[in-house]
């Protein structure tokens, strides 16, 4: 068993803390937000992940998992650090790599001899050049002589079902050049019974992205042809069927929609895209999907709103804050792009999540949204209705329910084709109804 050290106790940081500690190592949780680490060791988690808390509380009771803002209390027992802070897109669109720095800066004078730090955080290829050359100036700075090893190991978890994709990874990537650094943590993940492969750091990182690229461009591309499908009266549904027999391309992840949110997908896209801008590949494809993705809910808005005859004055319902069911996470979730916009254009809006309300609330004060406990509330008298997050709560609405509650005519926008066998009865009941490329 090991002696390891997180940086960064965000979503990812506090999932592989608690997993790791569930395999009987030590492991401390270290963040310099000072509120949360106290909210954490009382085993309260700032944000809601199926698992989690239960995970995180077991750890605090068999001892094995601690939090502390200290780097001096915490790195000089690490066996391995994990850095797993977060790399915000900076101004020009590639990754800012500030937090990343400053923790180097804060471990150094603490490290002990051959630590292995390994980079969790999504960073482009290089940076572990750039980390290594900077510790090093660190270490001389101080006089200090230790042997360290880098390494870098993404994250592939998807948030609302982050425990147990971190139990039970598809694979674990482990780039690095050290061979010491690949033996410890081939060991330390050799609990979760998963395809281990090593490859250069670069290419580790190039992994990262390019997954997460190639699954918002498939996000992309099943938008497009929702588009043609909208002109011919084609069923994107029945399209997707078609394709996914072919074993080339498979069924599964497709979803027509509003286009890709969440906190990886248009933050990586963005990333990979610049990067590829600062190195002359201004035609690379990512520059195309990440701006077909900025511009898809502004497109599509404006559809709906002269079907609409204009949202001044309108009554809305906007079902699911949150970016994806199980989560209460907005980041670039389409309700804060929507919401915003029509209260702008002149609309009412009544919200409903079941979780994510109360940090949509904190994000927007000022907002003059309603919100409410349950769905059918947020229907009230609606001229138009949103379901834009597939939470049960939200698809077990009954189209009797729905029609009770809005206007008779109201447009229902089922942005994620939840409700699609059940669009006859919602018409008969006289609700218009428009899917994405059905
Ligand atoms: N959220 C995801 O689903 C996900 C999935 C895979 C990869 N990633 C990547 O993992 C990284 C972390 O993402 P996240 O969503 O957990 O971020 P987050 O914003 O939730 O958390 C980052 C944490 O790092 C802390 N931090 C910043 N600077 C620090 C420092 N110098 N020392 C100690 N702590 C510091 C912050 O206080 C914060 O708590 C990012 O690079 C992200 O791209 C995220």
């Amino acid at each position: 068993m090991m002696n390891i050290l997180v940086i960064g106790t965000g979503f990812v940081g506090v999932v592989s803390s608690a997993v790791f500690s569930s395999f009987g190592n030590t492991v401390i949780g270290l963040d310099v937000d000072e509120k949360k680490i106290q909210s954490l060791t009382q085993g309260n988690i700032p944000f809601f992940e199926p698992q989690l808390k239960e995970l995180v509380q077991q750890g605090i009771t068999s001892g094995n998992l601690t939090f502390s803002s200290s780097y001096a209390e915490s790195v000089p027992q690490a066996d391995v650090i994990i850095l797993a802070v977060g790399t915000p897109s900076a101004p020009d669109g590639q990754a800012d790599l500030k937090y990343v720095f400053a923790s180097i800066q804060s471990l150094a004078p603490y490290i002990k001899d051959q630590v292995i730090i390994a980079i969790k955080s999504t960073v482009p290829p290089g940076t572990n050049q750039k980390v290594r050359e900077l510790l090093e100036q660190e270490l001389q700075k101080i006089s200090k002589h230790v042997q360290f090893h880098l390494a870098s190991l993404p994250e592939f978890l998807k948030e609302g079902s982050a425990v147990d994709d971190t139990l039970h990874p598809d694979r674990v990537v482990i780039g690095s050049e050290s061979e010491f650094a690949k033996r410890v943590l081939s060991e330390l993940h050799e609990p979760f019974r998963a395809p281990i492969l090593h490859m250069k750091p670069e290419s580790a990182q190039m992994c990262k992205y390019a997954s997460n690229a190639y699954l918002a461009t498939r996000i992309t591309f099943v938008n497009q042809i929702a588009n043609l499908c909208e002109e011919n009266g084609a069923n994107i549904q029945e399209v997707i069927q078609g394709m996914g027999y072919d074993k080339r391309i498979g069924s599964h992840y497709w979803y027509p929609g509003l286009g890709y949110g969440g906190s990886c997908f248009p933050k990586d896209v963005k990333e990979l895209s610049a990067y590829a801008k600062a190195h002359g590949q201004s035609d690379n494809l990512l520059v195309t999907i990440d701006q077909l993705n900025e511009d898809r809910i502004s497109m599509l808005l404006r559809k709906y709103e002269q079907i609409l005859g204009g949202w001044q004055g309108k009554q809305v319902a906007v079902l699911g804050l949150a970016f994806k069911p199980n989560t209460d996470d907005l980041r670039e979730a389409p309700s804060t792009k929507i919401i915003p916009q029509l209260l702008h254009a002149g609309a009412t809006v009544r919200a409903y999540d079941p979780m994510a309300t109360p940090v949509f609330k904190s994000w927007y004060p000022d907002l003059a949204v309603a919100y409410f406990e349950l769905a059918p509330d947020a229907l009230k008298d609606a001229d138009c209705v949103f379901v834009l997050i597939e939470w049960k709560a939200i698809i077990q609405l009954s189209p009797e329910e729905i029609a009770t509650q809005v206007k008779q005519g109201a447009l229902f926008i089922d942005a994620r084709n939840q409700f699609l066998d059940r669009r006859a009865q919602l018409e008969s009941q006289g609700i218009r109804y428009m899917g994405i490329g059905v």
